[in-house]
């Protein structure tokens, strides 16, 4: 089987992905497509040798170019990792309930546009929730609102700031997302 990971920024979700899947003859990440140049996720891809397509806004947003190198590489399942566009209506429906993505939060709390990375975890932390975690989702139409596949929980106490709650959340997501992956591969 097929991944085709979608990632903006340093890809530690990608690597985890990469890692999980090493000497797997389930699957393995054949693809890496980045709408940011200079992110770290490319010099993964790189390390990896993992085949890396940098997304043009335009394109992706006008068109099915990016439908078409998915669908030349076979691709069996879309992984957001940290990815910061919404993916466009044409795109979802090409690879319905085969896309996916994490969310850093519980949702429906803290989602939806610009809710990513550092701002959640400062919004969980000014909220005094009792605890965060992840959000593992289908990806439809609208952000972070697709039907939820797994979610994680960590506790935040009064002491923790947004970067220990980052942090625990980050161990969540490494822990989990190969793991929903390698599942949802098994079972179609
Ligand atoms: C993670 O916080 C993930 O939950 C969110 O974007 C970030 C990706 O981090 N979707 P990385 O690029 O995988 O390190």
């Amino acid at each position: 089987k097929n991944i085709a990971i979608f990632a903006s920024g340093a890809g530690s979700n990608a690597q985890k992905i990469i890692d999980h899947f090493r000497h797997s003859d389930l699957a393995r990440v054949s693809l890496i497509l980045c709408n940011k140049p200079g992110a770290g996720v490319l010099q993964i891809a790189e390390r990896e040798n993992i085949p890396a397509v940098i997304i043009d806004k335009t394109a992706f947003f006008n068109s099915d170019t990016y439908i078409k190198v998915l669908q030349e590489a076979h691709t069996d399942l879309v992984v957001l990792a940290g990815f910061l566009w919404k993916v466009p209506a044409n795109l979802v429906q090409a690879y319905p309930n085969k896309i996916i993505n994490i969310h850093p939060a519980l949702l429906p709390k803290y989602g939806g546009k610009g809710m990513y990375g550092h701002f959640v975890h400062e919004a969980v932390v000014a909220a005094g929730d009792k605890e965060s975690g992840i959000t593992i989702h289908f990806v439809n139409e609208k952000y972070d609102d697709g039907e939820t596949i797994l979610q994680e929980r960590c506790e935040v106490t009064s002491t923790d700031t947004p970067e220990s709650v980052a942090k625990k959340v980050q161990a969540l997501e490494h822990r989990w997302f190969p793991v929903i992956v390698e599942r949802l591969l098994s079972e179609k």
